[in-house]
């Protein structure tokens, strides 16, 4: 077959107008081709199912080592980072925790999980109104996540300040990227410093990765990027997801309905959530050679934005892709990501997830809700405020 170049658009998708509503131009994207060069930014981008799929599971091919990012500064910033590592480094560092996330593991965190969600929730019904971001879907995964990791309580209010600033300094150069990156750095400083072995929980996973680095398993320097790592990507992903269940539920009532006669569905609406609602719009990879896609050539050394939220919206792969179906059961979607860096926290983000859901489904008949604030993040779609009202059971 012979190949030819990949077509070019000059399209933005980083404008306050394009991070508010990405869907167009995602379906621009899929459109023109199986990937596409971003002439602004001279990246390219895939949009389509397939070749995503495709491409992350193959990263002798598609690299995570020159970084996930859009600029130099984050790319080196984060250097060394699990999700910026390929093979033998990825996998000492994606050993560390390993055990630590199993299902096995999960399973018996599981009663804890479900008791502070049935309590959260109980705390919420009896006020009737709340904010569903600020008051549930932040205050849940919060507290989980940072006892896991055992950090101490001091500096904690920060945290999530740091981690979605994380996420958005790994945009293009820009003033957004330019006032993110300095949140970066101060989250690292925050955890040499203040999340040190002494200070972290004992059997906690932040002092497992401590051990390991004195076990000689993985370096030293390795440890703050470790704990960086789980540090953002349990939150703010959780988050999101958390609030754009409740979004969709008060919008499309009948799907809760479904929910609530038969919890069975529980682990498909979940899916289903993360599907239509990506929390994580991209990250990218590099090419360690030339490559053919369908046909078009993408050149050695090319950067490409991975874009699951667009993957998870075609609809060569999902039938009638905007509408919300509990019962579609969208088990391969790629919001976790796909193959060796999918997402090392999806058991534990599924428990949250469907701790919360159960834990509504029980006590909550109808959900209302006003107008929806939204984040602006660079890699990150989500919401800022839900205000919401509950019905009680
Ligand atoms: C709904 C919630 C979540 C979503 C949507 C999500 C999404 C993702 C995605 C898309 C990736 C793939 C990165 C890539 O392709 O390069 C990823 C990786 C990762 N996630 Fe999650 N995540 C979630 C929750 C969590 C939680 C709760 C944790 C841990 C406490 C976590 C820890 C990680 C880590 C450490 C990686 C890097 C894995 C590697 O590079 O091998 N995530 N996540």
């Amino acid at each position: 077959m012979t190949t030819s170049p990949a077509p070019a658009l000059d399209l933005d998708l980083f404008t306050d107008e394009a991070l508010l509503d990405p869907w167009p131009l995602y379906q621009q994207i899929r459109d023109t081709g199986p990937v596409c060069r971003l002439s602004r930014l001279n990246v390219w981008a895939m949009g389509r199912y397939a070749q995503v799929r495709a491409a992350l599971g193959d990263w002798e091919t598609y690299s995570s080592a020159s970084g996930i990012g859009l600029n130099d500064v984050a790319n080196e910033a984060t250097r060394g980072l699990i999700i910026a590592t390929d093979p033998p480094e990825h996998d000492r560092l994606r050993g560390v925790l390993a055990e630590r996330l199993s299902p096995r593991e999960i399973r018996k965190l599981g009663d804890d999980i479900r008791r502070r969600a049935a309590e959260l929730v109980g705390d919420l019904v009896e006020k009737g109104e709340f904010d569903t971001v600020t008051d549930l879907a932040q205050d849940f995964p919060l507290s989980i996540v940072l006892d896991l990791i055992g950090l101490p309580q001091d500096g904690r209010d920060k945290v999530l300040t740091w981690a979605d600033a994380a996420f958005s300094a790994s945009g293009p150069e820009g003033p957004r990227t330019d006032a993110a990156l300095p949140l970066l750095q101060d989250q690292l400083v925050y955890l040499a410093t203040r999340a040190t072995p002494d200070q972290l929980a004992p059997g906690s996973m932040g002092r497992a990765i401590y051990e390991a680095a004195e076990a000689g398993k993985i370096a030293s320097e390795s440890c703050v990027p470790l704990m960086s790592a789980y540090v953002t990507a349990g939150l703010d992903t959780t988050i999101n997801a958390i609030s754009n269940a409740v979004w969709y539920f008060a919008t499309y009532p009948d799907q809760w309905d479904a929910v609530r006669e038969d919890r069975g569905l529980i682990p498909s609406a979940f899916n289903e959530i993360l599907r239509i609602e990506s929390p994580v719009q991209f990250f990218c990879r590099v090419t360690t050679r030339d490559v053919d896609v369908e046909g078009m050539v993408l050149p050695e050394g090319s950067r490409v934005m991975m874009l699951y939220a667009s993957a998870n919206r075609d609809e060569r792969r999902w039938p009638d892709p905007q509408r919300f179906d509990v019962r579609r059961n969208p088990a391969e979607h790629v919001a976790f990501g796909y193959g060796m860096h999918g997402c090392a926290g999806q058991g534990l983000a599924r428990l949250e997830g469907h701790s919360i859901l159960e834990a509504l489904a029980d006590r909550v008949t109808r959900f209302e809700v006003g107008t929806p604030q939204r984040r602006i993040n660079q890699l990150i779609r989500g919401l800022s405020a839900l205000p919401t009202t509950v019905h009680a059971a």
